[in-house]
C-alpha cells in the first residue's frame, strides 16, 4: 500500500502507531485529503515578502526547458528580481517559515506524534507553471503538503537506481531518474517520503507547497560531538597503558596485542551510563545546526518585576528558534534548551516542550523552583514576557 485517504480520525489515513510501524522511515505514502478543506495559511505574496528579508533563508531555482539549464540563486531578493523572472519554470523556496509565521507553525500540530526534536522546519515553495527543483534525493524524511494549486510528484522506489549527480548544476540533481509512481496533488493532499527516495515535483500552474522536514544528524556528526564531550571529561592522567607486554619483535610494529589494548581503551572510554548519554544528547540535539541563537536580555529581568508582570496577567511566549527537549532524571526532569540543561519538574518540562505559549492562568501559583527556571529562560532569551491580559 503506497496510497491512502485520510479519515476524520486519522490525517495519515491510519493511526500514528500504524504509520510509525509500517511506513515511517520505510516507504513513501501518498495521503489524499490529509488536511481536509485545506486553505493555505500563507499567500504567495507573503512568501515573496519573506524572501526579500535578509534574515530569511531563500533560494530561487530557474529551469530553461529548451537547454535544460538550471540556475540557483540565494536570497535575499528584491522586488526587481521577481519582476525579471520568466513567466514559467521557476521556484522560490524559503526555509524555516514556521519560525516567522504562527499560522504556518500551526501546520506542525498534527505531527506531534513525532518527537519535536526530530522536526526541523516548514519550508515553503512557490512555483510558476513547470517550476521544479529537479529530480533529487533528500537525506531526511519529509511530508510534502500541497498548499495551493497543483503539483505533479514523481518518485522512484527502485533501490537499485543510480544515485549519481549531474556535474553541470549547482543543485544535486540526479543524472538519471525513472519514476515508478506518479500523482497529481491537490490542496490538502500530502506525500510522505523517507530519506533516500528519489523524487521530482513539477508545478501545474501556480503552486504553493509546504515541506515539513525532519532533522537527522549524520552519525559522523554525532560521533564527533560525543567524542568531544567525552574527551573534555576524561582525566589527563588516564593514559594508554600496556603493563605485561612482550618484548617488541620488530621495531615500529603495532602488533596484535597493542591493537587489542587500543580497541579496549577506546571502547571503555566510550562506555557511559544512561544519565550521561541523556545529558549529552539533550544538549547536542537542541543546539544542532541552529540557524539563529537566542539573544539574552541586555539587562536581566529581576525576580520582583517578573512576579509583578505575571500577577498583572502577562503570559510567556516562546522564541521560535529555541529548541526544547526533556528527559527524565533521577528527580523530576532535565530540560534542554538550545544546548543548555536545566533541572525542571517533569510536568513543567513536558508543558514547555509542547511549545504552546503559556497562559496567565497556568502561570498563577507556580512553585519557587518553576518560577526561577522560567525567569532564567526569559533572561536567556528563550521565553518572552507577553503583553498583559486586557482587563475587562
Ligand atoms: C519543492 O517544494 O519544490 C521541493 C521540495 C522537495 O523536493 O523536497
Ligand atoms: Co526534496
Amino acid at each position: 500500500m503506497i496510497e491512502t485517504t485520510a479519515t476524520t480520525r486519522h490525517f495519515l489515513g491510519m493511526s500514528a502507531a500504524a504509520f510509525l510501524r509500517d511506513v515511517w522511515q520505510r516507504k513513501p505514502l501518498l495521503v489524499r485529503n490529509a488536511f481536509a478543506n485545506f486553505s493555505s495559511p500563507l499567500r504567495p505574496d507573503d512568501l515573496g515578502g519573506l524572501a526579500c528579508e535578509d534574515f530569511a533563508l531563500s533560494r530561487l531555482v530557474t529551469h530553461d526547458p529548451a537547454s535544460d539549464r538550471w540556475t540557483l540563486r540565494n536570497g535575499p531578493f528584491s522586488e526587481s528580481d521577481f519582476a525579471e523572472l520568466p513567466e514559467s519554470h521557476w521556484t522560490l523556496l524559503v526555509q524555516d517559515v514556521d519560525k516567522w509565521d504562527a499560522d504556518v507553525a500551526a501546520l506542525l500540530g498534527p505531527f506531534d506524534f513525532l518527537p519535536s526534536w526530530r522536526v526541523d522546519d516548514v519550508m515553503v515553495s512557490y512555483a510558476e507553471d513547470g517550476g521544479s527543483v529537479g529530480a533529487h534525493v533528500d537525506q531526511y524524511d519529509v511530508f510534502l503538503l500541497q498548499g495551493q494549486g497543483r503539483r505533479r510528484w514523481q518518485i522512484s522506489t527502485d533501490a537499485k537506481a543510480p544515485k549519481d549527480f549531474r556535474g553541470d548544476v549547482e543543485l544535486k540533481l540526479l543524472r538519471e531518474f525513472a519514476p515508478t509512481h506518479e500523482w497529481l496533488l491537490e490542496p490538502g493532499d500530502m506525500l510522505y517520503l523517507p530519506p533516500g527516495v528519489a523524487h521530482h515535483g513539477i508545478a501545474e500552474g501556480q503552486c504553493l507547497t509546504f515541506s515539513i522536514g525532519m532533522r537527522a544528524p549524520a552519525v559522523a556528526e554525532m560521533v564527533a560531538d560525543f567524542s568531544g564531550f567525552l574527551a573534555e571529561r576524561l582525566n589527563e592522567e588516564l593514559r594508554y597503558s600496556d603493563a605485561g607486554i612482550k618484548p617488541a619483535r620488530a621495531a615500529g610494529e603495532i602488533d596484535d596485542a597493542a591493537l587489542e589494548s587500543i580497541g579496549r581503551t577506546l571502547q571503555d572510554a566510550l562506555k557511559v551510563d544512561a544519565p550521561t548519554l541523556r545529558g549529552w544528547f539533550g544538549a547536542f540535539i537542541t543546539r544542532y545546526r541552529a540557524a539563529h541563537e537566542a539573544v539574552p536580555r541586555g539587562k536581566p529581568m529581576r525576580d520582583s518585576e517578573f512576579r509583578r508582570r505575571l500577577e498583572a496577567g502577562a503570559g510567556l511566549q516562546f522564541n521560535p528558534w529555541s529548541r526544547f527537549a526533556w528527559s527524565k532524571a533521577l528527580r523530576g526532569a532535565s530540560l534542554f534548551v538550545a544546548g543548555d540543561r536545566y533541572d525542571c519538574p517533569r510536568r513543567l518540562a513536558e508543558r514547555l516542550c509542547s511549545r504552546r505559549n503559556l497562559d496567565p492562568d497556568e502561570l498563577a501559583n507556580l512553585d519557587n523552583a518553576s518560577h526561577e527556571l522560567l525567569l532564567a529562560l526569559v533572561n536567556a532569551g528563550h521565553l518572552a514576557v507577553g503583553r498583559n491580559r486586557s482587563r475587562p
